[in-house]
C-alpha cells in the first residue's frame, strides 16, 4: 500500500515538474525574445484572443488532471479493498490499549502483543478497535494510518510486506503521556516460519522451572498477563516474549534485528522494566512490581530470566 502511495506521489510530482519546466521555459523564452530592443519606441502589434491556443491550453491540463484522477481513484479503491472475507488473507484483530498493541489471529486462536508476525507476500486483513481511548495504527513503510475508534466501530485495513524484515509501527494519535512510546513492530517472515511461529505459540505454556518463582509468576503476573493458555487478557500476552524485538515496545533487545545502537540484552531490559515500569513508560497501567505487588529484587531477577529464556522457534 505504501508503494502504491509512493507511486501516486511520483506520478503527481512528475506531471507537476513537467508542467513547470514547459511553462517556465516558454515564459523565459518569451521574456528574452520579445523584450524591448535598445532604441525601440513603437508599440508592438496588439494581439487579442487565439482560439487554437486557448483550446490547447485548456485541453492539456484537462488530460493531465484526468491521468492523475484515474490513477488516484484506482489506488483509493485498491487501498480501501476489504480482504476480511478473502480465504488467502491472514486475519488479525488489532486492539489498541494505553500504551500497547494486542494482535489476535482468530483463524489460529493465537494472541500476541507488540510484535505483529506476518508471512510475506500475503494480504493481512486487519480489523482494528480500541480498548480505551483513540489510538491510530501506523506502519509508515507498509501503509497509511488507521484509527481505532472509541465508538465501538471496527475499522478495516490491510497490509502486505513483500520483503522479510522488521517494520516500525507507531501509534499516530495523541493518546496520553506515553503516546510517543506506543510503538510496535511488524515482523515479516517466510510462510514456513509463520506456520512454525503459530505452532510454537499454540504449544502448552512454559512456566518458570523453579516452583517458588512459578508460584509468584502465577499469582502476581498471570492475573493480567497470559502465557499460552494460562492467565488473563488485560495486559500484553507474554508467550515467547524472549523472541521479541523489544520490551514494552521501547527498550530494544540485543537479540532483535536492525540497528545495534541502544540495544541491550533482553534480560537487562526486562529487569529495567520490572524495577520501575513508570520510569520506562509513564502512565502505563502496570502496578509497580516492587511497591505494588511486593516482589523482591531476587524474584524480579528470576522472572526476568525466565521471560528472557521463553523463546519461540520459527
Ligand atoms: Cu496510542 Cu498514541
Amino acid at each position: 500500500m505504501a508503494e502504491d502511495q509512493l507511486g501516486l506521489i511520483k506520478l503527481a510530482i512528475s506531471i507537476m515538474v513537467g508542467v513547470m519546466i514547459i511553462v517556465f521555459g516558454i515564459a523565459a523564452y518569451v521574456l528574452i525574445k520579445f523584450r524591448r530592443k535598445p532604441g525601440q519606441t513603437d508599440v508592438p502589434k496588439q494581439v487579442e484572443g487565439n482560439l487554437k491556443l486557448e483550446i490547447i491550453w485548456t485541453a492539456i491540463p484537462l488530460v493531465l488532471v484526468m491521468i492523475l484522477g484515474v490513477a488516484t481513484v484506482q489506488k483509493v479503491f485498491a487501498i480501501g479493498e476489504d480482504y476480511s472475507k478473502d480465504k488467502n488473507a491472514v486475519k488479525v484483530k488489532v486492539t489498541s490499549h494505553l500504551f500497547w498493541w494486542e494482535f489476535n489471529y482468530p483463524d489460529y486462536g493465537v494472541t500476541t502483543a507488540q510484535d505483529l508476525i506476518i508471512p510475506t507476500g500475503k494480504k493481512i486483513a486487519l480489523e482494528l478497535k480500541t480498548a480505551d481511548v483513540l489510538h491510530s495504527f501506523w506502519v509508515p513503510s507498509l501503509a497509511g494510518k488507521t484509527d481505532t475508534n472509541t465508538d465501538g466501530t471496527v475499522n478495516k485495513a490491510w497490509i502486505e510486506a513483500s520483503k522479510e524484515g522488521v517494520y516500525l509501527g507507531k501509534c499516530a494519535e495523541l493518546c496520553g503521556p506515553s503516546h510517543g512510546l506506543m510503538e510496535f513492530k511488524v515482523k515479516a517472515v517466510s510462510d514456513d516460519s509463520f506456520k512454525k511461529w503459530i505452532e510454537s505459540m499454540k504449544a502448552p505454556a512454559v512456566l518458570p522451572a523453579d516452583p517458588a518463582v512459578a508460584e509468584v509468576f502465577k499469582s502476581q503476573c498471570l492475573t493480567c498477563h497470559a502465557v499460552g493458555d494460562q492467565g488473563g487478557p488485560l495486559a500484553p500476552n507474554l508467550t515467547g516474549i524472549g523472541s521479541r524485538e523489544t520490551v514494552a515496545s521501547i527498550l530494544l533487545n540485543e537479540e532483535g534485528t536492525g540497528n545495534p545502537v541502544g540495544r541491550k540484552p533482553i534480560k537487562d531490559n526486562l529487569v529495567e522494566w520490572l524495577k520501575d515500569p513508570q520510569a520506562v513508560k509513564p502512565g502505563n497501567k502496570m502496578p509497580a512490581p516492587k511497591e505494588g505487588l511486593g516482589l523482591t529484587d531476587d524474584q524480579i531477577e528470576a522472572i526476568a530470566q525466565y521471560l528472557a529464556d521463553y523463546k519461540l522457534s520459527y
